[in-house]
């Protein structure tokens, strides 16, 4: 087997991040070299989606190892709960677990986040293990430490920062994913490969779509991860240059809310927030014409949408005022300027970012 990995060094120590095929049958073997002292009795975490398949093959792997690990299927209907983290906390009690306990979250992003958050507080702090199994999660929210569950006001309201002593990247488990959850995860590749310019390079010059090539998808994986890694560890706490990674997001998040969250999936808003944002820089003089166009034809390669039959520009704007990237009156931006070069700036006039929103509708004529 041939695959790439990562260490990201933190102030807890490090994460070991591999991305290889068939690394789900090898989690016993990840577990014994990657957790120091850990108890034998792993307990899976997974949501009532994941395939049955994948999670089997991850309780046959520790078994394999002479491990005896149990299995507990959170329930994400309502989403990532302060209740659902609760339920796990009394799971894991009646288990006895204890300090050595060692958590596997098999999932997308939303079970790496509750999983990650009642790691960071079930008897004050245990150990945890990230096995991704949607795109997104495995290019972003595995990878990190960023844990965390919603309130009704908003979501990752609550939660702390306390990162994965492990990532099992395995693209094997992908085959099955969803149209839809394709697509949101190809919303933050085209994040990353605006953040990377061999990425970007690569994505323009093959002919393949990334669904079914394998051997592209491992590379595409690969940079994504190494991009993702790089700025974590630049920036543990998100607190400078790791903001660089809300790109696409100010207007993607803003998209997201006023349409309820329903209509728009997180990695299409992110598309659709990457497009009007790299219009934004160009008209703020930033970007070129010719940048402008290459983020839209990535948009098109990877099968997203870069525009909407119709959007309530004021309602959108009502809302990226009241994100926390708010700095004073203006607005701040992670803006895309060249390939690999982003730029924090706040931006206070709203008319400059109406047109930049508008410019998402379907038929609006665009400053040539
Ligand atoms: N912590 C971070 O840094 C970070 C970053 C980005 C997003 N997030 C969070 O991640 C969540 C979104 O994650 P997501 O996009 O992975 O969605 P998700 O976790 O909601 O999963 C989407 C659906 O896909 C199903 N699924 C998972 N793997 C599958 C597979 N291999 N085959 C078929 N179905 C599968 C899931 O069961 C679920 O129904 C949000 O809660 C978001 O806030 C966190
Ligand atoms: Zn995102």
């Amino acid at each position: 087997m041939s695959g790439s990995s990562f260490r990201i060094r933190t102030s807890r120590g490090a994460t070991d991040v591999a991305v290889e095929r068939g690394a789900l049958d090898t989690l016993g073997s990840a577990l014994r070299a990657r957790v120091a002292g850990f108890s034998s009795a792993p307990v899976v975490v997974h949501d009532a989606s994941v395939p049955k398949a994948i999670v089997a093959r991850a309780l046959r792997a520790f078994e394999r190892e002479g491990l005896t690990p149990s299995a507990v299927a959170l329930d994400l209907h309502a989403g990532k709960t302060l209740a659902g983290a609760e339920s796990l906390c009394h799971e894991l009690l009646a288990r006895a677990c204890d300090r050595t306990a060692v958590l596997v979250a098999v999932g997308g992003g939303a079970v790496s986040d509750l999983t990650g958050f009642v790691a960071a507080i079930y008897l004050r702090g245990i150990r945890y293990v990230n096995v991704p199994t949607t795109l997104l999660a495995q290019i972003d929210a595995s990878i990190g430490g960023k844990t965390g569950v919603d309130l009704p006001e908003g979501k990752n309201l609550v939660g702390a920062f306390w990162p994965p002593s492990a990532v099992v990247i395995d693209p094997d488990v992908l085959a099955g994913l969803p149209e839809g959850e394709w697509t949101s995860g190809c919303g933050e590749v085209a994040k990353y490969a605006v953040l990377a310019e061999d990425l970007l390079t690569l994505l323009e010059s093959t002919s393949s779509a990334l669904a079914s090539d394998g051997a592209l998808l491992d590379r595409v994986l690969s940079l994504c991860v190494r991009t993702k890694v790089r700025y974590v560890e630049a920036d543990e706490f998100d607190r400078g240059v790791r903001r660089a990674l809300n790109l696409g997001h100010t207007i993607g998040h803003a998209l997201e809310a006023a349409t309820g969250f329903h209509v728009l999936r997180h990695g299409e808003a992110v598309a659709l927030g990457l497009r009007a944002e790299v219009s934004l820089s160009r008209a703020l003089k930033m970007a070129s014409a010719e940048f402008e166009q290459r983020v839209v034809r990535l948009l098109g390669r990877l099968g997203l949408r870069s525009t909407l039959p119709s959007i309530d520009v004021d309602r959108v704007l009502a809302c990226a005022r009241h994100d926390k990237k708010r700095e004073g009156g203006a607005i701040r931006f992670a803006l895309p300027v060249a390939p690999g070069e982003i730029r924090m700036v706040d931006v206070a006039d709203d008319g400059r970012i109406a047109d930049a929103v508008r410019s998402l509708i379907d038929g609006t004529p665009r400053p040539s």
